[in-house]
């Protein structure tokens, strides 16, 4: 098979990884890919959202499979427009239809979804600019801290946790009157605040069947101890150590399950992976959001623990069969550290040569915010480099990494040196 990959970081980087060892991998390309996608793939040089440019693309290189890594073009319908297409309608794409990817694109359709199939989640309302003070007065009626989440695609900046009532009452406004999150903030869900740690599950299915894929745990803020601003993820760690076989079952029975039959219900057609952002409070697991795609870097774990050729499993879903695959898991826990540039979520510098990553042995380096200028290896966003290791425990994982990355440098390079600090 001739396959497409679309996105261009450390999770794309990862897929092509992957599904380079694949024997039933003809032709792998990356639109637009990186520095480390281009070393196992062909990089093209087209945009995820260009539909009309993908077409051509996939035309040219006689593509069977599109595997789609971020959120944007799924929401806008990338998997409808060649559904549609008599051209591409042969194509499979790995991802939900436009209709069921509104369990990212909205927040609103999220919480619907989530209390009409009865499954754990946190109280919530919606609000728009007619109704701001009713909006008011339900934050009056709640405790602090306050959650106000922007209804659409905010690159995960959409949601804002406050003590304050005051504060509270001003974004709500910022966000409904004054178009904070542009259109994404038209409406604003409020939702009741949980108390209790994080974890995501990963799951694929084919739109009836489902497997599920290794639990991962990331580190979203820049700075150690889990302080300062929310960033794309700083690490992650597969498994999550503190997931046992009882919260493992709590969790497939009341959300996996019924989100998959709600599906079904529904009639919301999804062949692709469900990231389940999951809080456990008091030993019980009930979700924070939905993705309809990998996480990054999430991915980054994940898939390298999977000992099953990915494309076996991405056929078997388009066929519809993924009940008749066996999914193997490697034991081993897997974590990946992520080196990203000075300033960083703010305003950061390009361009700095990266050196040393031929020195990594124990280590496997996926790219980023990577891309060669006039045959160098240079920084080309915030995040840049992650850094994944194997181990016997997350520990033993996390010292190969770190040492891996004493080898490799560029200017103002920064990275958390706390990853698995809270385990
Ligand atoms: P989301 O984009 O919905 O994943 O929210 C971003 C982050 O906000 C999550 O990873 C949580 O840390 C936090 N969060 C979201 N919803 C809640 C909630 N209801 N209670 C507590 N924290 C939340
Ligand atoms: N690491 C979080 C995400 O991919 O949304």
């Amino acid at each position: 098979m001739n396959i497409l990959i679309l996105g261009a970081g450390g999770r794309e980087h990862t897929f092509a990884w992957k599904i380079a060892q694949s024997p039933l991998c003809n032709q792998l390309f990356v639109a637009p890919g990186n520095s480390g996608t281009s070393s196992i793939a062909t990089n093209l040089n087209v945009s995820v959202v260009n539909f009309e440019g993908i077409k051509k693309q996939v035309l040219a290189h006689d593509i069977n499979m599109v595997v789609v890594g971020p959120e944007d073009p799924l929401v806008n319908g990338i998997y409808d427009f060649f559904l549609n297409d008599p051209e591409l309608h042969q194509v499979a794409v790995i991802g939900p239809q436009k209709a069921a990817a509104q369990l990212e694109g909205s927040k609103e359709f999220a919480k619907k979804f989530l209390w009409r199939h009865g499954i754990p989640t946190a109280a919530y309302e919606s609000f728009t600019k007619d109704t701001l003070d009713k909006g008011y007065a339900f934050l009056e009626s709640v405790n602090s801290p306050y959650v106000l989440k922007a209804d659409g695609l905010a690159a995960g900046k959409g949601v804002l946790i406050l003590t304050d009532i005051n504060e509270a009452k001003q974004e709500l406004k910022s966000m409904l009157v004054d178009s904070k999150f542009g259109a994404a903030s038209t409406k604003v869900v409020i939702e009741e605040f949980l108390d209790g740690i994080e974890l995501s599950c990963f799951v694929l299915t084919d739109g009836k069947n489902y497997k599920l894929l290794p639990t991962a745990k990331d580190y979203k803020r820049i700075g150690e101890g889990d302080t300062g601003l929310n960033t794309g993820g700083m690490g992650a760690i597969s498994p999550v150590p503190f997931v046992d076989s009882a919260l493992l079952t709590k969790i497939e029975n009341r959300i996996v399950k019924p989100t998959v039959d709600g599906l079904v219900k529904d009639n919301l057609p999804y062949k692709g992976f469900i990231f389940i952002g999951l809080i456990v409070v008091e030993n019980e697991p009930m979700v924070i959001e939905y993705n309809v795609r990998m996480g990054d870097p999430e991915t980054e774990v994940v898939l390298p623990r999977l000992k099953t050729d990915l494309l076996e499993i991405f056929q078997a879903i388009d066929n519809e069969c993924l009940n008749e695959i066996e999914i193997e898991i490697d034991p081993q826990t897997a974590v990946t550290v992520m080196l990203v540039s000075g300033g960083y979520p703010e305003a950061y510098d390009k361009e700095k040569e990266i050196t040393g990553l031929e020195n990594v042995k124990e280590s496997i380096v996926f790219h980023a915010g990577a891309t060669k200028a006039d045959g160098k290896l240079v920084t080309n966003g915030g995040r840049v480099l992650t850094v994944t290791s194997l181990g016997d425990d997350f520990r033993s994982a996390l010292e190969s990494s770190y040492k891996s990355i004493e080898n490799i440098k560029f200017e103002a390079m920064n990275y958390r040196t706390d990853i698995g600090f809270d385990l």
